[in-house]
């Protein structure tokens, strides 16, 4: 994985000379709850889709800046289990936005080698989002320069309760001894299959807590908290924050030899 890693850092130059990041410590997973959408527009008098609008804009910026400076994997909590008891106006405008966002995108993804994926309750959404999201995995299947992974109808404790079924029935099924059950198991029973855990998380607008984002998958994860709101969240404070990740000292529980 060191290796793949390095590859991937070098591979992605723009950047690369760029004074205000040393691309050496990137993360190679950052994962955002990308939170304060209708306070952005609620402060401004507006109604609350304007904000989670203006919030769409800043995913395009930092979807575009994972990419240019070689994050190999970005994980956006874009919509969660419990999001669904909001007003019906709101989840229609967000599933709206969505399906926007997909089409708008694809062709920006199939250009800049970004393979799109989704993990969540996919089957809860509509059914032309699901057909949207399934043709976009699709056609972004072989792209290999960065993985989107859009967190959709996502909840860590649903996620955790399908993964202990899964299990339970291997086991009662007689594929697995209950010896087998190893973190490693759980992890390749979960959404996250086969995607390494996150380095980096970021949330924004304020709220120091985790609302049931990756429970399992954020053990060892750097946290970093912002007050910015998400439609006011930049590139430049993006920047500022993998500057801070680099000085972050990772011990895993162990101490420095
Ligand atoms: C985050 O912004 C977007 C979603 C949860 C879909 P919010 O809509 O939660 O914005 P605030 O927290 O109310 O400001
Ligand atoms: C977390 O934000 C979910 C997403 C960003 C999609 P929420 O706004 O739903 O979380 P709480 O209600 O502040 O915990
Ligand atoms: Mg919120």
């Amino acid at each position: 994985m060191k290796e793949k890693r390095k590859k991937s850092l070098n591979s992605s130059q723009s950047l690369t000379n760029s004074p205000v990041l040393n691309t050496e410590a990137l993360p190679y997973h950052v994962a955002i709850i990308m939170d304060g959408n209708g306070r952005w527009a609620q402060k401004r008098f507006l109604n609350r889709i304007k904000g989670h609008r203006k919030g769409a804009e800043t995913v395009r910026t930092i979807v575009r800046t994972c990419r240019e400076i070689g994050i190999s994997i970005l994980t956006l909590y874009a919509f969660s289990t419990e999001n669904w008891e909001r007003p019906r106006s709101e989840v229609t405008a967000l599933m709206a936005l969505l399906k926007k966002f997909l089409e708008s995108e694809q062709k920006e993804m199939l250009e800049n080698n970004i393979r799109l994926n989704a993990i969540g309750q996919i089957e809860r959404m509509p059914e032309d989002i699901q057909a949207a999201l399934h043709q976009t995995m699709t056609v972004t299947e072989n792209k290999t320069g960065m993985l989107l992974n859009l967190a959709l109808s996502y909840g860590g404790r649903s996620e955790i309760v399908r993964m202990v079924r899964e299990i339970a029935k291997k086991a009662r099924d007689g594929e697995i001894d209950i010896a087998s059950i190893t973190p490693a198991l759980v992890s390749e029973n979960l959404y996250t299959r086969g995607i390494p855990d996150p380095d980096l998380l970021i949330r924004t607008s304020g709220e120091i807590r985790i609302s049931n984002f990756l429970l399992w998958q954020i053990a060892y994860t750097e946290i970093f908290f912002t007050d910015t709101l998400w439609p006011d969240f930049t590139k430049e404070e993006f920047l500022q924050i993998l500057n801070g990740f680099k000085r972050r000292e990772r011990r895993y529980g162990k101490i420095e030899s």
